[in-house]
């Protein structure tokens, strides 16, 4: 299979920076930007050099309109935007973004330059939509004191689970990438004793085992998330991150999927639009502010665009 980008498979680093970019007039821009997206594994490389036990690692991502601007006539078999949702009184924003850059790392710093060095290159072809800074909190907990990744796909279910394979060659070693960053009601969280919020995650607080059966709500986010087909449980590779400040925090929310209908289904079934009606009580307590679908390409597809736009 094509070599996916180098972020996506390994296990979460300790920090991260999503960067989210609108491209001023695509027409015009696409070739510039695309070359530059081109260039990032470069980069990366050039950065990572200073220190590389802080396995710098950056993932790009097309939003669906602006990839039809770098690879026209060739788009994935699923790429879409994502569409908004809203139930009864609860929302998932799509805002959308032209392009994602997700980076990782063990340290802040070198995230921050190659944020920065990416940028610099864009110049005044782009506009920051979203910038969020991530960080580890405790033993990988989210901000509401669980522990976030307990079931994220391991070892070698990581890649059949992000990566699309036979059923669209021509993309393979590619993936979708399905991003909301939430705010935390941490007030209304924290008014609730430790027993409820277990049964709202579906989860012991202290050591993530998971709650049995009889005690679990079909309202709980994992009775929520965990979906059977045929059989087989739907996965995603989730490389969410806590972030923000005293004011305002939550989690950004990222996974990769071979399909753009994974998540959605998931969502589907925690904002209440699935059949049984119910929704995720999770929800009551944070909400999503933005919504977007990317399309991260093999590393040699993405190289591939810089080659492509000398030819625009
Ligand atoms: C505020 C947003 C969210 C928070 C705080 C959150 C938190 C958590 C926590 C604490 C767990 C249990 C531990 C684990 O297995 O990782 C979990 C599991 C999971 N979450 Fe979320 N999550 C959020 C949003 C989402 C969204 C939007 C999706 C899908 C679109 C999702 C999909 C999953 C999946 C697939 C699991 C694993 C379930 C299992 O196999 O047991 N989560 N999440």
């Amino acid at each position: 299979m094509a070599q996916p980008q180098p972020g996506i498979i390994p296990a979460p680093s300790p920090c991260a920076l999503f960067l989210i970019l609108r491209v001023h007039e695509p027409a015009v821009n696409g070739p510039a930007v695309a070359k530059v997206a081109a260039q990032v594994p470069t980069l990366v490389k050039k950065v990572g050099a200073s220190d590389r036990r802080a396995k710098l690692l950056c993932t790009v991502g097309f939003g669906s309109e602006f990839w039809d601007v770098v690879s026209p006539g060739r788009r994935p078999a699923s790429l879409r935007p994502f569409k908004a949702i809203e139930a009864s009184g609860r929302s998932a924003p799509s805002t959308g973004g032209d392009l994602l850059f997700h980076i990782i790392s063990r340290r802040h710093d070198l995230n921050f330059e190659l944020a920065v060095r990416t940028r610099n290159l864009l110049g005044g072809t782009v506009e920051v939509m979203d910038e969020v800074h991530g960080f580890r909190y405790l033993d990988s907990r989210d901000l509401t004191g669980f522990i976030d990744g307990t079931e994220n796909p391991k070892g070698s279910e990581r890649a059949p689970a992000a990566l699309i394979s036979d059923e669209d060659p021509d993309f393979a070693g590619g993936s979708y990438v399905f991003t909301q960053r939430y705010v935390h009601n941490l007030k209304h969280w924290a008014s609730i004793p430790q027993k409820e919020q277990e049964k709202v995650i579906g989860r012991r607080k202290p050591d993530s085992k998971e709650l049995s059966d009889r005690a679990k709500p079909p309202t709980a986010h994992i009775s929520r998330v965990v979906i059977e087909e045929n059989g087989e449980e739907l996965q995603i590779v989730r490389h969410s991150f806590p972030y923000g400040t005293v004011s305002e925090s939550g989690l950004f929310f990222i996974a990769y999927s071979k399909s753009p209908d994974i998540p959605e289904k998931m969502l589907s079934r925690m904002m209440g639009t699935s059949d049984d009606g119910l929704h995720d009580h999770l929800m009551d307590y944070t909400q999503a502010v933005s919504g977007a679908t990317f399309f991260a390409p093999s590393l040699n597809a993405l190289k591939m665009l810089g080659k492509m736009s000398r030819a625009f």
